[in-house]
């Protein structure tokens, strides 16, 4: 049985007082234990999400990392500071990270390794953009990202890899894609992790405008093993009903 997981992708958005008041709201909502729950807050607000999120079964995550345990990069937060903070899972490969910041294959694959050897769950983004949708590429698209990432280099069990589809024309746009479209990717990217890495027991999450309004119809195929959220996870009220779907 894999374990639902519906994480929360803050992105560069709450300040303290938001946190706050999120965590307040969150309170001890009777969280269904068959649910895992990851937010993901921007970096320096992670030590203070960890501890108003603690006794809430709540995983922190980390949005990226540098793949270095620590020394001599300007700007960069390395390993032993998301240890240091308690973090316990990272997401790696996410399209804004590809697109604004140009990360390119190799590096998200030294970045997956990097997350595998600090022995933390690792979220994984994959996903095609519109004209790659409209021109019938997006399996080809998905292939070439999951294979450069993961080809001779998954050293963790399944449970502790879990790959998030979502597709760059869904993100923060309101457009979901509907449950037949994302259920084909799922069922594709299944596909993948059974035959080429055995692997069939890792999670897939979709992303890409989920709501309250629309996570049923998606969760319903046995291939969607949850959600990544953005938007929709920044109000407490939305993301309880979310993680209650
Ligand atoms: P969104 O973002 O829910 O705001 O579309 C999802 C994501 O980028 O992870």
């Amino acid at each position: 049985m894999r374990r639902t997981i519906i994480a929360a992708n803050w992105k560069m958005n709450m300040l303290s007082k938001e946190v706050v008041d999120f965590f307040a709201e969150f309170g001890n909502t009777a969280l269904n234990s068959e649910r895992e729950v990851i937010i993901a807050p921007a970096y320096p607000y992670i030590k203070m999400s960890a501890e108003l999120a603690a006794g809430k079964n709540i995983t922190i995550a980390a949005q990226d990392v540098y793949p270095k345990a620590e020394g001599a990069f300007t700007g960069m937060v390395g390993g032993k500071m998301l240890a240091d903070l308690g973090v316990k899972a990272v997401i790696i490969g996410h399209s804004e990270r590809r697109r604004i910041f140009g990360e390119p294959n190799d590096l998200i694959r030294e970045k997956v390794k990097f997350v595998q050897e600090n022995g933390l769950h690792l979220i994984f983004c994959v996903g095609e953009t519109l004209p790659e949708r409209e021109s019938g590429v997006m399996f080809d698209v998905l292939k070439e990202q999951i294979y450069s990432a993961f080809d001779d280099n998954l050293t963790l069990p399944p449970e502790k890899i879990t790959i998030a589809y979502e597709p760059v024309w869904a993100i923060g746009t309101g457009v979901t894609a509907t449950p037949e479209q994302a259920a084909e990717m799922h069922t594709f990217i299944r596909k993948i992790l059974k035959g080429r890495y055995d692997y069939a027991d890792s999670r897939i999450l979709y992303g890409g405008s989920v709501k309250p309004e629309n996570i049923q119809g998606l969760m319903a195929n046995e291939d969607i093993d949850g959600a990544l959220v953005g938007g929709a996870s920044l109000k407490a009220s939305s993301f309880m009903k979310l993680v209650n779907f």
